[in-house]
C-alpha cells in the first residue's frame, strides 16, 4: 500500500496516463487473484466492495423482488439477518429460517423442506462466527440448483481459511471481506456473481468508461461498480492475496498440534474452532482474562449461542489445551 501511494496512487479508468493505468492494473490484478482463489471462471464477475456486509447487501437487494421467498438459517450474522428481516418486515419478501442442531450444523434437508415455489434465494453462512462450524455448502448448493434457486454464501469467516470452489459448490453469489483471512486492509471485500444470477446495481454513477452514455453500462464489472474504487486498499488486498499460501493452514494446524502435544495452551478466535477440533481436549473461554466457560469442544459449542446473547464476543478468546496428559 505504501509503495502504491508513493509510486503511483492514481485513479483507474479516469485517464490514459501512467498513474491511472497502474491503478487500473492493481484493481484488475486483484480481481484475477480473487477469481483464481475461488475458482471463478470470469474475473470480471468479481465485484470489489467495502466489506462482506456491503457485498451481502448488494446481492440481496440486487436480486430480491416483491413477493420472493428466501430460505436462510438461524445461524446467520446480522449482516444477512437484518437486511432480510427489514425486507420481510416491509412485506416485500417472506422468509424461512432453517434451525441448527446441537452441534451447530444446519441440515441440508431442512433447507430443502423450506423451499416453496416462490423461493428465489437460499442464503447461508459458510463458517459460523459464533460456534465455528463449517456448513455443508456443496450439499446445499446442489439443492439450490435442483430447485432453481440462487445460492448466496456468506464467506466472511471462511474466505482464505477454507477451500471455496464456486463452481463445484454450486455457489451463485459469494460475499467475502478482504480484511480477515485474505490478509487485506479494512475497506475491502467483494462479491462473486455467477452466471445464473441477474442483479440490478444498488448504486449507479460514474464508472470511468462510456461516460457519454446516460445509463449505467451493462458490462461486468462496471455495471456493479460505480464511483472511484478503493485503490489503496486493493493494493493492500492484492499483496495480502500474494501472501496467502494454500499450505499455510496445514502449517498452522501442525504448529497448533505440536504446541498442544507439548501441553501448551493455544489461543484461537471462535472462527478457528475447526482447526483445534482434532487437536485439543479442553477449551477455556476467556472474557477479559476470566474463564467463563470450560469443557470439551462439544460442550462449548452447545453453550456458545447462549453466551452470544449475554456476552460481548469481541472480548472472548478460546484458550485451547491438548495433549494426552490433559485428556
Ligand atoms: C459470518 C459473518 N458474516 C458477515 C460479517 C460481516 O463482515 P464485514 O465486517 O466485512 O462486513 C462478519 C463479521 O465478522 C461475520 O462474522
Amino acid at each position: 500500500m505504501r509503495r502504491f501511494v508513493s509510486e503511483s496512487g492514481g485513479s483507474p479508468g479516469r485517464s490514459g496516463h501512467r498513474l491511472s493505468v497502474d491503478a487500473e492494473r492493481v484493481v484488475h490484478d486483484t480481481r484475477v487473484k480473487l477469481a483464481k482463489l475461488f475458482h471463478a471462471p470470469d474475473p470480471d464477475r468479481i465485484i470489489h466492495c467495502l466489506n462482506a456486509t456491503d457485498a451481502l447487501n448488494m446481492a440481496m437487494k440486487g436480486v430480491l423482488r416483491e413477493g420472493d421467498h428466501v430460505v436462510t438459517t438461524d445461524l446467520e450474522h446480522n449482516s444477512v439477518q437484518r437486511p432480510l428481516q427489514a425486507l420481510a418486515d416491509a412485506d416485500f419478501i417472506s422468509l424461512t429460517r432453517a434451525p441448527f442442531d446441537a452441534d451447530g450444523f444446519v441440515d441440508p434437508d431442512a433447507i430443502r423442506k423450506a423451499i416453496r415455489p416462490e423461493t428465489c434465494m437460499i442464503a447461508v453462512l459458510h463458517a459460523s462466527n459464533v460456534v465455528g462450524t463449517i456448513q455443508p455448502i456443496a450439499q446445499i448448493g446442489a439443492i439450490a440448483r435442483d430447485h432453481d434457486c440462487l445460492f448466496l454464501v456468506d464467506a466472511a469467516q471462511s474466505a482464505g481459511m477454507v477451500e471455496i470452489d464456486v463452481e463445484a459448490m454450486g455457489i451463485d453469489l459469494l460475499a467475502f471481506p478482504g480484511h480477515k483471512e485474505l490478509l487485506g486492509p479494512t475497506g475491502t471485500g467483494g462479491l462473486f456473481i455467477g452466471e445464473r444470477a441477474t442483479l440490478s446495481p444498488w448504486r449507479e454513477g460514474g464508472t470511468g468508461a462510456d461516460s457519454l452514455h446516460p445509463v449505467q453500462p451493462t458490462e461486468w464489472p462496471a455495471r456493479m461498480e460505480a464511483g472511484t474504487p478503493n485503490t489503496v486498499g486493493l493494493a493492500g488486498l492484492s499483496a495480502g492475496l500474494d501472501g496467502l499460501d494454500p499450505a499455510a493452514m496445514r502449517r498452522m494446524k501442525r504448529t497448533l498440534q505440536e504446541m498442544a502435544s507439548e501441553g501448551m495452551a493455544v489461543m484461537v478466535s471462535s472462527h478457528m474452532l475447526h482447526l483445534v477440533e482434532e487437536i485439543c481436549h479442553r477449551i477455556l473461554i476467556l472474557q477479559k482474562g476470566r474463564t467463563i466457560l470450560e469443557g470439551s469442544l462439544a460442550e462449548i459449542r452447545a453453550r456458545l449461542p447462549e453466551l452470544d446473547a449475554s456476552a460481548d464476543l469481541e472480548e472472548i478468546f478460546m484458550h485451547a489445551t491438548g495433549g494426552d496428559d490433559l485428556s
